[in-house]
């Protein structure tokens, strides 16, 4: 009888714990907090949040993407993010930034994030407002990528630059245009 009062309790308990946490997942939602669920949850996690998605991708841990303007950020089949990445949909409009301005109250400026078909994001990379990461392509871990990259590339450094242009299937050269 007192292992079956002890088992039961612990099973309340377990019970009470995943509904606490369910509720502070949706809550943390609501307010557009990220939260970092299991590696299986993120996709459909970045999904809820706004992000557009375009069948299945991979999401490494604690990846930070601009929770506010979610539905900025595009990603298509096959993606792969490593962890640590940031995706940022906005930045301050410095044309409009003069001597003795306010900072704060520079205006924004927003830019979509495209993440093309099974293109590849290298660890702790920082992907900028309004860039195309093309289809097939690598970016180096720790990247910054400010300007767009085109299919089957593989790009790096602070700014990413392309460093390879990735040949044909018969191996011949590819030149971009
Ligand atoms: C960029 C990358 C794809 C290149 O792979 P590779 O072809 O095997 O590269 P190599 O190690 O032969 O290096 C090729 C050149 O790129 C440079 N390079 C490699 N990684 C780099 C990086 N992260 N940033 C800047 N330059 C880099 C190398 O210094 C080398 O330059 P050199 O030819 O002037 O000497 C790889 O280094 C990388 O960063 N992959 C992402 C890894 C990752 O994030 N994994 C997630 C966890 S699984």
């Amino acid at each position: 009888m007192k292992k079956l009062f002890y088992i039961i309790e612990k099973i309340i308990r377990i019970i009470k714990i995943r509904v606490k946490n369910k509720l502070r997942y949706h809550w943390m939602m609501k307010q557009k907090c990220l939260v970092d669920p299991a590696e299986s949850k993120r996709p459909k996690y970045w999904k809820k949040c706004g992000v557009e998605v375009k069948g299945k991708f991979k999401v490494g841990a604690d990846v930070y993407f601009d929770a506010g303007n979610a539905e900025r950020i595009h990603i298509e089949e096959g993606v792969w993010i490593a962890s640590r990445c940031l995706f940022l949909c906005h930045k301050r409009n410095l044309s409009e930034y003069k001597y003795g301005d306010d900072y704060n109250k520079t205006s924004y400026k927003y830019g979509d994030i495209y993440l093309k078909k099974g293109c590849c994001i290298g660890m702790g990379t920082i992907v900028m407002p309004g860039v195309t990461i093309g289809e097939g392509s690598v970016i180096a871990a720790g990247s910054v990528v400010t300007r767009d990259i085109p299919p089957y590339c593989i790009a790096a450094g602070n700014p990413a630059k392309i460093v390879k242009v990735l040949p044909d299937t018969n191996g011949s050269a590819r030149t971009l245009v």
